[in-house]
């Protein structure tokens, strides 16, 4: 990256300033301070996100979409105006599209089962990527399993680039569902999907677009994209746990059944037959995870207001930085070198097992993620168990990076 857009990328953010609404980042580990740079796997939580759930918690707690009491009103409202903020966030063009789900996964799972047993037949093809995690892999196989569907693999390269041509070439008629990540989470790549969705469209095909490793660090515009169907996780973009967003083109949703029966899901219910509830309530049966969805909205609001090109841009120059240094120490090689990446940073130090340098880095206070990453596949690709993966996000800073270099350089000390 050039001079001039680093310096540009990094006033920016005023990340001391921004650092102040993450409590968590403020603490020592084993008498360290805390670098946290695990936050492919979960990031942490601004003060907006924690007070808007204790707000719920303290003044509006009730049941939605049921009471006409005020503080059910009250609720539904916030539950609502979330949903609203996430349409903004993916830039969706309406806010029946955006399904409340407990992440990316359960997204994944949801269009698997209902819209899959519909679309989905034997003869015909899913097309998934040699990088996706295994949740976009798993319930493409357990479909293909059920209906006699193909699952098919788009190869990459060993910097971890997806090929194109060789997509191209999988591509037709047969191919009913092409289902990507937009970000890899053991790599970083970023995918150019909004190519690959149109490739895919070019020959019928719907797409699924895993988005839980993009929509914390670049700008997601699903009609930009023109994706069918995106699936983002709240935990990852500053949100709380335990809650998501599917994302689904209306026409599609429309003609999907259920995913699952009971409350909220229904228009009306009798022993004979029960008909049901219009978007978006047709998919969230049960009483929802409130307190996460308006958590999700205040998170995405967050997001909103520091800028995703921001982000971005700070990002980039801190990877960039990241890249650098850590490369630049002896024995190390990086798993994952796409010319377009975000945020993931995966290595391996010498011979030195990803759970032994783990555990030494967090002594020094540096949390990282060690381990297969949930794409095993991926360590297969490169003969390898696991790797080491330092992951960022816009509040983590080139000191932090100086700490991680001086804990690589520790490890290998330990393991001569
Ligand atoms: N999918 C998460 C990760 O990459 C958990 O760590």
């Amino acid at each position: 990256m050039s001079t001039t857009t680093s310096h540009a990328a990094t006033t920016a953010l005023d990340v001391a300033r921004i650092r102040q609404n993450f409590p968590a980042l403020h603490q020592q580990v084993h008498g360290k301070p805390l670098a946290y740079l695990d936050n492919a796997a979960s990031a942490q939580t601004p003060v907006q996100v924690i007070d808007a759930i204790r707000g719920f918690y303290e003044r509006d707690r009730a049941n939605v979409h049921r009471g006409v009491h005020e503080l059910s009103q009250r609720a539904t409202h916030s539950y609502e105006q979330a949903r609203v903020k996430v349409q903004r966030f993916l830039n969706a063009a309406q806010l029946e599209e955006i399904i409340y789900v407990r992440g990316a996964t359960e997204g994944i799972n949801l269009v698997a089962s209902s819209w899959g047993q519909a679309n989905i037949k034997a003869g015909d093809e899913i097309l998934v990527s040699a990088m996706e995690h295994h949740s976009n892999i798993v319930p493409w196989q357990m479909l293909c399993e059920r209906t006699g569907a193909k699952l098919r693999v788009i190869p990459m390269n060993q910097q971890g680039e997806l090929l194109l041509d060789e997509y191209a070439a999988l591509l037709s008629e047969r191919v009913k569902l092409v289902a990507i990540n937009h970000v890899s989470n053991a790599l970083g790549t970023i995918n150019p999907v909004k190519q690959m969705i149109a490739q895919a469209h070019a020959v019928g095909a719907v797409t699924m677009i895993d988005g839980a490793q993009a929509a914390p660090h670049v700008k997601v515009d699903v009609c930009d994209l023109d994706a069918d169907f995106y699936v983002f996780s709240g935990h990852k973009v500053y949100g709380p746990t335990g809650i998501g967003v599917l994302y689904g083109k209306r026409a599609l949703l429309e003609a999907m059944a259920p995913y699952q029966g009971g409350g909220d899901m229904i228009a009306y219910v009798s022993f004979e037959k029960t008909t049901y509830n219009e978007l978006p309530y047709k998919f969230e049966a049960g009483t929802p995870n409130i307190a996460d969805a308006i958590g999700l909205g205040a998170a995405v609001d967050y997001a909103l207001s520091v800028g995703m090109d921001n982000i971005a841009a700070y990002e980039a120059e801190l990877l960039d930085y990241a890249t650098e240094q850590v490369s630049a120490i002896d024995g190390i090689r990086l798993i994952g070198t796409a010319k377009h990446k975000a945020s993931v940073l995966s290595f391996l130090i010498g011979d030195v097992h990803a759970h032994d340098a783990g555990t030494i880095l967090d002594r020094e206070g540096i949390a990282v993620r060690a381990g297969h990453h949930c794409a095993q596949p991926v360590m297969d690709f490169f003969s390898i168990p696991a790797t080491t993966r330092a992951s960022f996000a816009f509040y983590n800073t080139r000191e932090e990076v100086d700490a991680l270099c001086r804990g690589i350089v520790k490890v290998k000390e330990l393991f001569g």
